[in-house]
């Protein structure tokens, strides 16, 4: 299962993206919004963060106006690494080395082609593990110990 959220300024991609995945035979949970009505994109980027960090998702794909917004808000939730890709070389590096679990796109920033381009090849790759599971893992670290290094001495 994929989910998949926006606000307003990313609805259009994201019903386009929908669509596109359903075609493909993917199934795709909705997390809205539905309308060009101005919401508050930390909402969206709740709903489907915490859908991948439960697991009910496997993966995630957010769209804002441009991308920024719900990833810094999907990367607050732990377990979640939300990569914003530009490109589809960014896209497939975000799965091998990142093992990014959620999909960061801007409807306001990119063309419907080189979106769903984009699109394809994050869904298509796989993390490459060894090294870069190190890596990961020590961004994990990160999120358990920022707290205590945050405490006041
Ligand atoms: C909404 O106008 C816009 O701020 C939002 O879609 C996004 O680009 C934020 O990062």
């Amino acid at each position: 299962m994929i989910g998949i959220g926006s606000d307003h300024g990313g609805v259009n991609l994201k019903r386009m993206i929908l669509e596109h995945l359903q075609n493909q035979g993917f199934t795709v949970q909705d997390f809205g919004t539905c309308s060009t009505d101005s919401v508050d994109y930390p909402d969206y980027a709740q709903k489907v963060a915490l859908a991948v960090a439960k697991k009910s998702c496997q993966l995630g794909i957010l769209v804002c106006g441009t991308g920024i917004g719900v990833s810094i808000a999907a990367n607050k939730i732990p377990g979640i690494r939300a990569a914003l890709c530009t490109n589809e070389y960014m896209a497939r590096m975000s799965r091998k080395h990142n093992d990014a679990n959620i999909l960061a796109l801007g409807e306001r920033v990119m063309g419907k082609d080189l979106a769903i381009a984009i699109v394809d090849a994050w869904i298509q790759e796989a993390f490459d593990g060894e090294r870069h599971g190190i890596r990961v893992r020590k961004i994990a670290e990160l999120e358990k110990n920022s707290k205590e290094w945050l405490k006041d001495e």
